[in-house]
């Protein structure tokens, strides 16, 4: 039985080879702690972590790459943002299509009394109005977060109107860009986004333990952390410039070997080839699904506004089954249940149900479209 992996939108699966070969020579050859010493395997360490910033700098076309911060994931990156901006108290504005990462910091923040925060809700279809996230806004309001694509329907919001809407009222633009960094193009200086936070692991092909925050100057935040950084050592207090003010303790410098190896595929295949790869799969699986009696998809039709992530429902079965019979019986991996998107489950009305959720990547073929289809066809006629 041949395996197809459709999981991409939790973590991408395989990775080039060439980023098995990053991880492979940073275990056996380089193996130091960068910037922590003077010698050899330090200083290649350290070139490596180099390396690895340059290259998300040179995909987010961001001039100073010490902005772009290392964090061991989207999750952290979205803390130290969120908890970085809400620190002094006041309001702010997030969507109704959020991951948990965004929602439950908010939410305990609120808990605590310390701020207050509105959800502007978003359509059935998870369209975005823009116009109410302007009328969520308070004198009080700080902060606006808001996901580029929903990883439960795959549909982008129009993020360059909220980062117009922020920039009007000078409050802080979060981009929660999971999903999207890799496979579109992503240029926060150019997009008005201040805070832009992803995954290493995921359409970046980076290993798990990888994430990014870029901080656009101006707009600088206390750290989560504090530690050793390797600068600045006989100092009691965090050094304030970037990297090293984000940065505390050990960088996953190994997986770092990997992330850049991950990237420079990725500007090597060109950001907008990728996404048409995707557009293709994506739409082929579409048309397949629609062919088929029984099936619900979710999330808008149009390309132009959504990214390969494709989620559905089979009549007569619940999404575990259906996703644990396309994993026992066909070798298919995808994932159901609520994908840590409960807000955007109940957005689209599907939070007793959970979806079933197939990701795509620039690594998927059309064979393995035709695949799911074939199984899903099969699964239909048992039920
Ligand atoms: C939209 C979105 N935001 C945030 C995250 C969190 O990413 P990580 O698990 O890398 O922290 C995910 C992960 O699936 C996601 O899809």
């Amino acid at each position: 039985m041949r395996e197809v992996y459709l999981d991409n939108a939790a973590t991408t699966y395989p990775k080039p080879e060439a980023v098995y070969a990053a991880l492979e020579r940073f275990a056996r050859e380089v193996g130091g702690n960068p910037g922590r010493g003077g010698h050899a395997r330090s200083l290649e360490a350290g070139r490596e972590v180099l390396r690895a910033r340059d290259a998300v700098a040179r995909l987010l076309r961001v001039g100073d790459p010490s902005r772009v911060i290392f964090t061991k994931n989207a999750t952290e990156a979205l803390n130290v943002a969120i908890q970085g901006v809400m620190r002094g108290g006041g309001h702010a504005v997030i969507t109704s299509l959020e991951h948990n990462s965004v929602w439950r910091p908010l939410e305990a923040m609120a808990r605590s009394g310390a701020i207050t925060y509105s959800i502007v809700e978003c359509g059935k279809d998870g369209a975005l109005e823009p116009s109410a996230v302007r009328a969520a806004i308070t004198p009080e309001t700080r902060l606006i977060a808001c996901v580029h694509a929903s990883n439960v329907t795959g549909g982008l919001l129009p993020v360059e109107d909220i980062a117009e809407i922020a920039d009007e009222r000078r409050i802080a633009f979060l981009l929660d860009a999971a999903q999207t960094a890799g496979r579109k193009e992503l240029h926060p200086e150019a997009m008005g986004v201040h805070y832009l936070a992803f995954s290493g692991h995921k359409e970046l092909f980076g290993p798990q333990g990888t994430g990014v925050l870029y901080i656009a100057s101006g707009w600088e935040v206390e750290p989560l952390s504090y530690g050793g950084t390797g600068s600045l050592s006989e100092s009691s207090s965090q050094p304030e410039f970037l990297p090293d003010r984000y940065e505390s303790g050990t960088l996953n410098a190994f997986g770092l070997a990997g992330l850049r190896a991950g990237v420079e595929f990725v500007l090597e295949a060109g950001v907008e080839n990728i996404r048409g790869h995707e557009e293709e799969l994506t739409l082929r699986m579409l048309e397949g699904l629609d062919r088929m009696k029984g099936i619900t998809v979710y999330g808008p039709r149009d390309w132009e506004r959504r990214v390969g992530i494709v989620s559905f429902n089979l009549a007569g079965l619940t999404s575990s089954e259906v996703a644990s019979r396309l994993d026992d019986a066909y070798g298919i991996r995808v994932r159901s249940g609520l994908h840590c998107s409960p807000l955007a489950h109940r957005t689209i009305g599907t939070l007793e149900s959970g979806v079933v959720r197939a990701g795509l990547s620039y690594l998927n073929t059309a064979e393995d479209v035709d695949l799911l289809l074939e199984a899903l066809g099969a699964m239909l006629s048992s039920v």
